[in-house]
């Protein structure tokens, strides 16, 4: 299988005794490329050094919801240069943790997704318990290109993200939380969503409890061939064809 993970955080001081060997293994063992998150101004930076030492690494720059306090719009500003970079994200509103206030969080979002929009990049979205105002924020500012990372809504919110012409994208949460994600996945058309592991976080069964490596995603694309009927092989293949024309990563 050539797979693509589309969201993950190898720059985490969960992989720092183990970077580079874990990076390997992604590639021995059938990932073609990975595109490493941003969520504030220093692990942007991270990102854009990881991608600049893997040629099969690309990365994405901006200050995540939790991180809205401290954002730093100068500071994205000056990394857009780089060109590895394939995405303003991970962006959007969290109201189940509230790190930073909602009224900031949501300033916040808007302002990136200008960025984005300046810069004709996609956006990646991270949206927990917050799906009216990121809704009606997206439907504001317009951006171009849409993705919700880590898709946790419900069969409704799916078809609504899919009307606005809007992508999904699927982590191991599909392999425990079944019943929820079934028919969203039932019913998602073939070329508008992607696999991701949001790695060292939400670590698919059958490893769940122990740390992520994104060529885990291989379990979570068989959850959705599983769930389609299609071949395990079919659905690598694309995911990772909807995630080189999206991201524009050739
Ligand atoms: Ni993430």
């Amino acid at each position: 299988m050539k797979m693509i993970d589309t969201h993950c955080h190898l720059n985490f001081p969960q992989y720092n005794k183990q970077r580079d060997e874990v990076i390997h293994q992604c590639f021995a063992q059938g990932i073609k490329y990975l595109i490493n998150i941003g969520t504030d101004l220093e692990t942007s930076i991270k990102s854009i050094e990881l991608s600049n030492k893997y040629e099969n690494i690309f990365c994405s720059v901006g200050f995540h919801p939790h991180d809205a306090e401290s954002y730093d719009e100068d500071g994205i500003k000056s990394l857009l240069h780089n060109k590895k970079i394939v995405a303003i994200g991970e962006i959007g509103l969290d109201y189940y943790r509230n790190l930073s206030p909602r009224a900031v969080q949501q300033q916040v979002f808007r302002k990136q997704i200008r960025i984005a929009k300046a810069n004709q990049l996609p956006i990646i979205v991270h949206c927990r318990e917050a799906e009216q105002d990121t809704f009606q924020i997206l439907q504001d500012e317009n951006p171009e290109k849409v993705v919700f990372h880590c898709f946790s809504g419900d069969y409704n919110f799916a078809q609504e993200v899919l009307n606005q012409g809007w992508f999904i994208s699927f982590t191991g949460i599909i392999t425990y939380d079944k019943a929820r994600s079934r028919p969203v996945i039932q019913d998602v058309p073939l070329e508008k969503f992607f696999v991701e592991t949001d790695a060292p976080f939400l670590t698919p069964h059958p490893f769940r409890g122990k740390l992520n490596k994104p060529y885990y995603v291989r379990y979570v694309i068989e959850k959705i061939a599983e769930i389609k009927n299609i071949s395990p092989n079919k659905i690598a293949e694309i995911t990772t064809a909807n995630a080189i024309k999206f991201f524009h990563l050739l």
